[in-house]
């Protein structure tokens, strides 16, 4: 069998590793493209190294654009790689512009496509990620879902016969991750002589919340104003936005700092008093890490998160000061994102539907 898996954004990258672990311990041929929609070193080169992915089989190379100007550039690029190699299934990942680009292209090639983390619904029709996530999973031949609410999301859009649960592959890395660096120091500690229990780690780059001026400033406004050091992991988008406008991402509270390789992310949310974050991936890392996570949008998909009472949602400077200083929620030995064994289970399902 062979597996075209397609990525181009951080997140995807952090979900291709125990893809293609698994891939190369059941002995298929696994074919990496990297459309290049991240490409600063931080956001992307890193990943590969520090999850031990290796290189990408191929690079795109895209860079950013419109929607537009971006998915289509990736389109017309996946035409002739698609047909290269001539894969039994096309994989993709999450909620990108380079997951419906590949999707779509596959699709009209007649290659099986299967969709990694289907069924993931906010209900918001203004995020380009719900665009993009609604019509991959209508477009899917197979259907990967991370937890039974993603399950029950597709049943009520007719897409019950394409589903299986598979859990979530981001758990897979995660546990790993988290027995290796349990109990180290972190770069955030040392290079800013931050007391362990004594920051927050915070991540902004969502449109909604970065590209109106008036929405970043009351945002930083509100990390600016916490009870403790902010440490604010700077997303490129999130950077330039507050250079256009004007907005200093280095105020009270608040400490810029640039983006961490995953496994430093992972050590200095667990030394971390809370999380503060706009980002689907990071809410539910600081949830199995036990860490509180307040969300800066109006809605999840990773509702269960909010159910146990580890992330709160919150829009308002106001509203972002009082989640960040709530009571640690109730412990639970709920596991809605799975038991860590979700990529095997993703390449048994590809292997049994292979043509
Ligand atoms: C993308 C995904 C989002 C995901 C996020 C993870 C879409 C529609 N959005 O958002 O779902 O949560 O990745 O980080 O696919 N930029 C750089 N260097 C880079 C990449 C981006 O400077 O390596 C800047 C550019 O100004 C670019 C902007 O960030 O225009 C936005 O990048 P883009 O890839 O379009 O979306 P993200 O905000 O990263």
């Amino acid at each position: 069998m062979r597996i075209v898996s397609v990525v181009g954004a951080r997140p995807q990258f952090v979900k291709l590793a125990p893809i293609h672990k698994a891939a190369i311990a059941a002995g298929v041929e696994h074919v990496i493209v990297h459309t290049g929609q991240h490409y600063d070193p931080m956001l992307s080169d890193v990943f590969f190294e520090d999850l031990k992915i290796g290189a990408p089989d191929v690079h795109l190379g895209v860079g950013s654009g419109s929607h537009g100007v971006q998915t289509g550039a990736m389109l017309a690029a996946l035409d002739g790689v698609f047909d290269e190699h001539r894969p039994d299934w096309v994989l993709v990942y999450g909620d990108t512009n380079s997951t419906v680009a590949a999707a779509l292209s596959a699709v009209k090639m007649h290659i099986p496509v299967a969709h990694l983390e289907a069924g993931l619904r906010s209900f918001n029709r203004r995020m380009p990620e719900e665009h993009n996530r609604v019509m991959t999973d209508h477009a899917a031949d197979l259907l990967l879902a991370p937890t039974q609410v993603a399950v029950n999301h597709l049943a009520q859009e007719g897409l019950a016969e394409r589903t299986v649960l598979v859990g979530d592959v981001m758990t897979d890395v995660l546990l790993q991750i988290r027995s290796e660096v349990a109990g180290s120091a972190s770069i955030l500690t040392d290079d800013l002589r931050l007391e362990p229990d004594g920051f927050y780690v915070a991540t902004i780059h969502r449109a909604e919340n970065t590209d109106d001026p008036m929405r970043l400033a009351e945002i930083t406004a509100g990390l600016a104003a916490l009870d403790k050091p902010v440490v604010l992991l700077a997303h490129p988008r999130v950077v330039a936005k507050a250079a256009m406008h004007g907005i200093d991402l280095t105020q009270g509270s608040l400490i810029a700092h640039p983006p961490l390789k995953y496994r430093d992310l992972i050590a200095a949310v667990l030394l971390s008093s809370g999380v503060v974050t706009d980002s689907g991936g990071l809410q539910k890392e600081a949830f199995l890490l036990r860490v509180p996570c307040t969300t800066v949008r109006t809605e999840t998909e990773w509702v269960e998160t909010v159910q146990l009472g580890w992330n709160v949602l919150a829009q308002t400077a106001s509203e972002l000061g009082q989640a960040v200083s709530r009571p640690r929620p109730p412990e639970t030995d709920q596991t809605p994102y799975g038991d860590g064994a979700a990529a095997s289970r993703v390449i048994a399902a590809l292997a049994e539907r292979a043509a």
